[in-house]
């Protein structure tokens, strides 16, 4: 079949895994003609759906109760590491919800850990590096990820793409920015002070940085679509805190690398980031074939924003789904309508499902966005 990428499949066979002697795709991996012909993946295409696609950003995880029983007494990188546990709790949402996609469960920080670096989650604070990294001898120290170094993330993409049969799994890494501000701050933090003093006081050692960064995240998404995943997401989260002339000249050539990098493999390419109104164009720019929109701009302005080739994922504010839920039709709707005149829509939050949020809640919110899609183009 056309989508067999035999050369990229040769070149980069994951951790236990060969193409065999002729070189041949036996295992076809990555967009598969089962998943091809899903409304996800035609939708990320800008095909015809008959109505649109659904999944959320965190839909496993902190806002299920299966979920906190399953990893209760495990650290999140323990969770991270261990394959079982990662199919459990990307499943788990399968479960309540008709989303049309899975994704795999993990964090941003798991392949920089995976090539050494001390970066922990701690609870309730989130990703804490010991020493960060703001000097040339400390990105010398970066080294590039091996598909050896994450067999868990193999093992788990395998099985899951297994158990999914023909429902999309989007891989994921964190953008090369968003990584920064956790590895020079150190951990979170309000304005990244410390990450924008380098990148505009030391550009030379900040390019070092991101191209380190950007190889990481190419081996990682590489690695999640070998083992079988069907799109990929970079979430670079915190590039809203730039200008759009600092992220055209700082960051916008390292993600595009990583895009035109994942070009090869096939699978839709999603690009994700938060108060990112006047940047929206670049991060289109940027190569990815969906961009990712918060609830700050709405879908039609958006569309005008990045111009024509690109689909669109948003855009409902999570805050939302914490209101009565004539509130939530309403705004679903009115999404959905200007989704439409997009052109290639994927419904999602604006950003990730809060803590708070009632599972039954987003179950009635995705079978509304069927229906009301449906209705929308009959
Ligand atoms: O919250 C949970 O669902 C429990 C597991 C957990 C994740 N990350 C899963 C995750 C925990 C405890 C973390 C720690 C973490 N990592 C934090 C602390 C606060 C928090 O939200 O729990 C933070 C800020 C990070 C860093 C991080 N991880 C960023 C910036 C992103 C990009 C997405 C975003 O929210 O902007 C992630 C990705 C991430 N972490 C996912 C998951 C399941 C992404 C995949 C998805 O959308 O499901």
């Amino acid at each position: 079949m056309a989508a067999c990428h035999a050369g990229f499949w040769r070149e980069n066979p994951p951790h236990g895994h060969s193409a065999g002697p002729s070189g041949a795709c036996e295992t076809i991996r990555g967009v598969t003609s089962l998943t091809a012909e899903s409304l996800f993946v035609r939708a990320c295409r800008r095909q015809p759906v008959p109505r649109a696609p659904v999944w959320y950003m965190r839909q496993a995880g902190r806002s299920l109760p299966e979920y906190h029983k399953a990893r209760a007494g495990m650290t999140m990188t323990a969770a991270c590491s261990t394959p079982d546990l990662i199919t459990e709790i990307t499943l788990q949402p399968l479960r309540r919800y008709d989303v049309d996609a899975a994704i795999f469960f993990s964090d941003i920080v798991v392949p920089l850990r995976a090539v050494g670096v001390g970066i922990d989650i701690k609870p309730g604070v989130g990703p804490v590096v010991d020493d960060p990294i703001r000097d040339e001898a400390a990105i010398g120290r970066l080294r590039d990820l091996e598909p050896g170094d994450v067999p868990f993330v193999t093992e788990a993409v395998t099985s899951l793409v297994g158990e999914l049969g023909a429902k999309p799994l989007i891989g994921f890494a964190g953008g090369p920015f968003t990584l920064a501000c956790y590895l020079v701050d150190g951990g979170p933090s309000k304005n990244f002070e410390i990450t924008k003093s380098l990148m505009y006081g030391q550009p030379q050692l900040w390019d070092a940085l991101m191209t380190r960064l950007a190889d990481i995240t190419i081996s990682f998404l590489r690695v999640q679509v070998a083992a079988g995943a069907s799109a990929v997401q970079l979430f670079d989260s915190w590039v809203g805190a730039l200008s759009p002339e600092d992220y055209r000249r700082s960051v916008l050539p390292h993600s595009a690398r990583v895009f035109a990098a994942l070009a090869e493999t096939g699978v839709p390419r999603i690009h994700f980031g938060v108060g990112t109104g006047e940047l929206l164009a670049l991060l289109g720019e940027a190569g990815a074939d969906v961009v990712g929109v918060d609830w700050r701009v709405p879908l039609d302005e958006a569309g005008r924003r990045i111009g024509p080739g690109k689909a669109l994922q948003g855009n409902l504010d999570p805050a939302i789904l914490l209101a009565p839920w004539p509130v939530i039709e309403q705004r679903t709707r009115q999404i959905l309508d200007r989704g439409r005149a997009a052109g290639g829509h994927i419904f999602n939050l604006g950003h990730g499902v809060m803590p708070e949020t009632d599972p039954d809640v987003l179950a009635r919110l995705t079978d509304l966005v069927h229906e009301a899609s449906a209705q929308q183009r009959a």
